[in-house]
């Protein structure tokens, strides 16, 4: 039997460039509360949000997404052309096909690149960087762009108390390069689709189509709540010890900005010493599902907190129920 030939494998990956967009229209608690008998003390309390951003009515899934995309290859120092792969999180895409990745491809003119999207919700980001780091080190791929956009409020019920406070819009990116010294560290990554009518778009798109309604994200939010709170500190726990390394080793903790409370709780939970940074952009960004991490990441950045090259623990979790997490240094 003939031996085929295959690439040579590389030593590690790691975050180079980073870049986001947030929408320009700031959309306060007090707009939101009137419609679902709330307020705007309710939703600090049991989100920590205080204002989140909305999309305009000509943006989409795909052009907040290039925007972050080009932001992250100038930061990374980068041609789009020397990009080989595009892989972009989303749930809020416009079309079931083509891919967002294939669009983003063409607006960030990342012309020699593979381009196809992921489904894994809120997890959506940290599983790219999971098949990113597996790419590059098998080496299928020396430079990866990662794009985490969303456009929720297009699929959000503003009438539903469960969910029109909580979702918005906005998206973060990085690339991803090979490196000489490892930069990510194992994912630890999951799936448990018996709990998929948990968070779920209903009625489902092609039912919505058809009898003329439209299809909304929905949530049983306590049901998320609980599970996220019972099991998230356990796959961080197994995360760190992937990475080899100890909880007061980190310099930040960049969660999925899901829910202040949740985050506490995670935190709590891991016994977090005070000098690591804890990621709170919930607060001014709302639950921006497969764009939250990396966009928390730039608000720690822009506060001076993100540390170029030192450990960052990382978690999403969300529909599915799919959850993904690692330890990566910081781009
Ligand atoms: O990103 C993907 C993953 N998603 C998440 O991780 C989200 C997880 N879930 C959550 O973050 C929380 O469950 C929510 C923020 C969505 C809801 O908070 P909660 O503390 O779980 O509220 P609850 O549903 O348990 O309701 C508590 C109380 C109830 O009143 P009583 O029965 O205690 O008198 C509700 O009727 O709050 C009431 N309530 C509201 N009040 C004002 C429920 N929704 C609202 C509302 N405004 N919007």
């Amino acid at each position: 039997m003939s031996h085929l030939k295959t690439p040579a494998t590389v030593a590690g990956a790691r975050m180079t460039g980073l870049g986001a967009y947030r929408p320009d229209r700031v959309v306060t608690n007090a707009e939101l509360a009137p419609r679902i008998d709330s307020s705007d003390e309710w939703i600090q309390e049991r989100t920590g949000i205080i204002e989140r951003r909305f999309a305009g009515a000509e943006e989409t899934c795909a052009s907040m997404g290039a925007i972050a995309g080009t932001r992250a290859l100038a930061d990374a120092g980068i041609a789009a052309t020397d990009i080989d792969v595009v892989i972009v999180a989303t749930f809020t895409h416009r079309h079931a096909t083509p891919s967002a990745s294939a669009e983003i491809a063409h607006l960030v003119g990342a012309t020699n690149a593979a381009a196809f999207d992921i489904s894994a919700a809120c997890a959506g980001f940290c599983y790219g960087v999971g098949l990113a780091d597996s790419l590059i080190r098998a080496g299928s791929a020396k430079h990866v762009l990662l794009v985490g956009t969303e456009k929720i409020s297009d699929v959000t019920n503003y009438d539903d108390r469960g969910t029109a406070f909580i979702f918005a819009d906005g998206a973060g990116a990085v690339v991803i390069s090979a490196s000489d010294v490892p930069g990510i560290a194992p994912t630890v990554w999951g799936a448990d689709g018996s709990s998929m009518d948990a968070i779920i778009m209903q009625p489902d798109t092609l039912t919505a189509a058809r009898v003329g309604v439209q299809s909304f994200l929905t949530m049983e939010g306590q049901r998320v709540f609980r599970w996220a709170v019972g099991s998230m500190g356990e796959v961080c726990e197994r995360a760190l010890v992937a990475a080899g390394i100890e909880a007061r080793d980190l310099s930040a903790f960049v969660p999925h900005q899901a829910n202040l409370r949740i985050t506490n709780a995670i935190v709590k939970k891991l016994d977090l010493p005070e000098s690591v940074t804890v990621a709170t952009d919930i607060q001014l960004t709302g639950n921006t599902s497969a764009a939250s991490i990396p966009l928390a990441m730039d608000a720690l950045r822009e506060q001076g907190q993100l540390k170029s090259g030192e450990p960052i623990l990382m978690v999403g979790f969300g529909a599915g129920l799919a959850f993904a997490g690692q330890v990566a240094l910081a781009p």
